[in-house]
């Protein structure tokens, strides 16, 4: 049987080197490859100008990427009941799935994307994946998404523990995502998510949290600072699946440190440090990959030349560099085989990361403990 990723790439081949086929003019006037596409346009001119309106890789696209994730792990390849991957159930059974403890501050994004989603005539499980496909292109340093269309919505909600959690061990997770169908490296590629990330919830003092000093570029500042030696917790202490991170304003999840320290990972890990052409890569591919489990690709239609191109990456974000007043000395070389790369440290005083800025369409009448969402949406 043909790997969902041949079938991915081998139909992404033919529509990059289809550069005679005949495109179709849309009835709202753009262009794509096929008319099967066309019914994307509205939904993406909805979205950009009033979901995403104004958000530049913020807490709307974060929002929008992190569900992304948390829809499609519920599948496996071993095991029919696990869910049957991107197809929605996070939204269509979030009386179930939202009150599951991973997917605490999933709400944020059933407000954010539910209003949307009853507009317009596709599936919410394609909802989901273009939105966060859309959500990529505002973060400078992505690589251009590709995105395929037709994905079968659930009939039965993911049940608990498809998930990964911040306090469980690498083995563990790697254990999880290897039964949803996606390798070490894949994962590893994947969490280049955290990037562009923060955390509401982790500690339950403070929202808006970044993980990385530059959480509105898709940059690899976020493996640099993952190796760096913890030493202050950002709010409060003793929350479960934190641990401590290098710089004032900035959380460390615990599952981040031991992906960049175990060694299943670490060499995978620090292979991201000054390396931006690596990180995105592997991440434009592995998120793809992400976004069909469960679903037959040779049943949906490249939709690639819908999305949007991301903002270019500046110069300057293009390099690693040691935050203000850290150096090498600071590092936890985790990886035996490849020294960790001599880097410059920016100049300036300590920093002190701001917190992300919360959208207000995130906070509508859904709550985290499922009060107010309106689930009979999908009944
Ligand atoms: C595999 C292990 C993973 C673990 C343990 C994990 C855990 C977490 C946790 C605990 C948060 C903070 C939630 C909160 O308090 O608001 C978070 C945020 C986030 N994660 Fe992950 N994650 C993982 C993988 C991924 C993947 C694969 C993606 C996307 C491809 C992703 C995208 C995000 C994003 C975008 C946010 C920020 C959400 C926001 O600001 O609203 N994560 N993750």
């Amino acid at each position: 049987m043909l790997s969902t990723s041949f079938v991915l790439l081998a139909g992404l081949a033919s529509v990059y080197g289809a550069a005679l086929q005949k495109r179709v003019t849309c009835p709202t006037g753009q262009q794509t490859a096929n008319a099967a596409c066309c019914v994307l346009f509205p939904v993406l001119d909805d979205i950009q100008n009033n979901m995403f309106a104004g958000d530049t890789c913020s807490d709307a696209a974060h929002t929008a990427l992190r569900v992304a994730f948390h829809d499609a792990i519920g599948w496996s390849d071993n095991d029919p009941t696990f869910g049957t991957g991107a197809d929605g159930s996070m939204f269509i059974f979030g009386e179930t799935e939202l009150g599951f403890g991973a997917n605490l501050g999933i709400a944020d994004a059933f407000n954010l994307e539910v209003p949307f989603i009853k507009k317009h005539n596709i599936s919410v499980a394609d909802f989901i994946q273009f939105a966060a496909t859309v959500s990529l292109t505002k973060c400078p340093g992505i690589l251009q998404p590709p995105f395929m269309l037709g994905r079968v919505d659930a009939t039965f909600p993911a049940p608990d523990g498809t998930v990964p959690e911040p306090f469980q061990n690498i083995d563990v997770i790697l254990a999880r995502m290897a039964d949803a169908g996606l390798s070490a490296a894949e994962t590893v590629a994947l969490l280049a998510s955290h990037s562009i990330a923060g955390a509401d919830d982790v500690d339950p003092t403070i929202s808006g949290l970044p993980f990385d000093s530059t959480p509105s570029i898709f940059d690899t500042q976020f493996f640099v600072e993952t190796q760096l030696r913890g030493t202050l917790f950002p709010g409060s202490s003793g929350n479960q699946g934190e641990v401590m991170s290098p710089i004032a304003g900035e959380i460390r999840l615990q599952s981040d440190h031991l992906f960049a320290r175990d060694s299943l990972t670490n060499c995978l890990w620090q292979a991201n440090v000054n390396n931006q052409n690596h990180m995105a890569t592997t991440f434009r591919d592995a998120f793809a990959h992400m976004q069909l489990l469960g679903q037959d690709p040779t049943q949906m239609v490249d939709c690639s030349d819908v999305i949007p191109v991301p903002p270019p990456l500046a110069a300057a974000n293009a390099r690693s560099v040691f935050p203000p007043g850290l150096t090498h000395s600071d590092i936890e070389q985790a990886c035996a085989s490849t020294a960790f790369p001599n880097l410059a440290t920016a100049p300036g005083a300590a920093l002190t990361v701001p917190n992300i800025v919360q959208s207000p369409l995130t906070d509508g009448d859904c709550d985290d403990d499922g009060t107010g969402c309106d689930f009979a949406t999908f009944t």
